[in-house]
């Protein structure tokens, strides 16, 4: 690939990386998925210290235990809005986010960004390195768009640190920060919908 497509590519990628969240059951090849955890390994991370670590989860008991836990903390999260949302917008976000709630055992991969902090961590702590795990799930991101993969950053089902130290067998020391349902996608890929340049940058300093 020239240098030239390699940039035409990135760029479509990013202005069409959507969350996908209604996903094919169809396995996702073993390649494809250790292809987007390397494209995320490429990422920066603080003192380039690499200590993201990531969980492909498949096997189905372990995704359910997944499944259960995004409920347990979506569903109270969501439900006001789910009974009576404000826009026509908010309408389809939701009925997305009931969509992958009551189908997310059945999505072939769960991927989980966990952060190794090396010493025990909990409440707010857990967030204190969390910037060094994003640039790697935004890599996994467009990876996962080039590969026609649909996918989605989550992190509903990961508000108690515990329960999902206890479902991944993970080590004290590891906190989950991203959930990543990845699959082939049910829809189509289309362009992100974002506020306008000129409305979220300013040159040198703030002004209305
Ligand atoms: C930090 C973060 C947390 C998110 N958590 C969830 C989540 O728990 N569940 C979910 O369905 N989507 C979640 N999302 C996805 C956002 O809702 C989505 O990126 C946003 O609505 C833009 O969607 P679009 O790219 O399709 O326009 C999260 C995104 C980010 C960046």
């Amino acid at each position: 690939m020239s240098e030239q497509q390699a940039e035409t590519n990135l760029e479509a990628a990013m202005y069409s990386s959507r969350a996908m969240r209604r996903l094919k059951p169809t396995a996702v090849p073993e390649p494809m998925l250790i292809k987007l955890i390397d494209a995320a390994n490429q990422a920066p991370s603080g003192s380039n210290a690499q200590l993201t670590r990531w969980i492909v989860v498949r096997d189905p008991e372990q995704k359910k235990k997944l499944a259960a836990l995004n409920r347990l903390h979506g569903e109270p999260h969501i439900a006001a809005d789910v009974a009576r949302p404000k826009t026509d917008k908010l309408k389809r976000l939701l009925d997305a986010v009931v969509w992958q709630m009551e189908h997310l055992h059945e999505v072939p991969a769960l991927i989980v960004a966990c952060y190794d902090y090396e010493v025990v961590v909990d409440g707010m702590d857990v967030y204190r390195k969390a910037g060094s795990v994003w640039p790697g799930v935004q890599n996994l991101l467009l990876m996962a768009r080039s590969l026609g993969l649909g996918a989605a950053p989550t992190t509903l089902a990961l508000r108690d640190q515990g329960m999902v130290r206890e479902a991944l067998s993970l080590p004290p020391t590891f906190a989950a920060l991203c959930l990543i349902p990845v699959g082939f996608p049910q829809g189509r890929f289309g362009p992100v919908t974002r506020h306008p340049v000129e409305d979220i940058m300013r040159f040198d300093r703030w002004s209305d």
